[in-house]
């Protein structure tokens, strides 16, 4: 019998980068265990030798390329690495999570269509840093999550999905935040298993699920 034929098609093959806490990493780990991933996370990048994330990585038995910014002079010389682990483990999407660096040419185009990042606002509203807290201040009654493709900009890349939270009279900055990182778990591993399953149409900025 053939491998084909026993069913083992190459699994699809995803890279996690992240920089601090790791809680939407943590929700791709606990899908692929509960069998709702479609997707192998074959290696964690992180740019914080001590950062909880790299912790949930070695617990998971997920490989780490973990690296200090201040140890190169250009950032294309340690994306040069990154992308030479990427091509070694066969990465199909880059999924940003909470990654704190900008990324150079030599990693967006080398990925252009298959990279993705979730940020906590519905964008274009509150792109950079601090978007809750943003939302919070502006007052804004709702706010929620995109996930988008990266571009070379910041938070400016095709809108993937959108999940909406509406901010209530009783809400505080603390249960906005914990509102936000739920449809952060609900989504993001929804759209993995988009890319995964081949759904995901790019034309432009127009991005369709079919
Ligand atoms: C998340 O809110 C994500 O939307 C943003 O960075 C945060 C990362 O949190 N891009 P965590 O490290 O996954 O807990």
């Amino acid at each position: 019998m053939t491998e084909q034929s026993l069913g083992s098609a190459r699994p699809f093959r995803i890279a996690v980068f992240a920089s601090g806490q790791g809680s939407n990493f943590q929700t791709l780990i606990d899908s692929s265990r509960e069998g709702t991933l479609g997707a192998e996370i074959v290696l964690l990048v992180c740019n914080k030798p001590e950062a909880p994330v790299v912790e949930r990585a070695r617990r998971a038995g997920v490989d780490c390329f973990v690296f200090e910014r201040k140890s190169y002079s250009r950032r294309e010389d340690y994306e040069a690495e990154i992308a030479e682990e990427l091509a070694r483990r066969g990465v199909d999407l880059i999924v940003l999570a909470g990654y704190m660096l900008l990324l150079t040419p030599v990693l967006v185009e080398a990925y252009q269509g298959r990279m993705i990042n979730i940020h906590p606002s519905l964008l274009p509203s509150f792109p950079g840093k601090d978007a809750i807290g943003q939302a919070w201040e502006y007052g804004v009654k709702l706010t929620g999550v995109t996930v988008h493709l990266v571009d070379g900009g910041m938070d400016t890349g095709p809108v993937i999905a959108q999940k909406a939270v509406e901010i209530d009279p009783e809400d505080t900055i603390e249960t906005l935040e914990e509102k936000i990182h739920s449809a952060e778990r609900d989504l993001y591993p929804q759209v993995v298993n988009w890319f995964a399953d081949g759904k995901v149409r790019i034309e432009g900025r127009s991005i369709t699920i079919s």
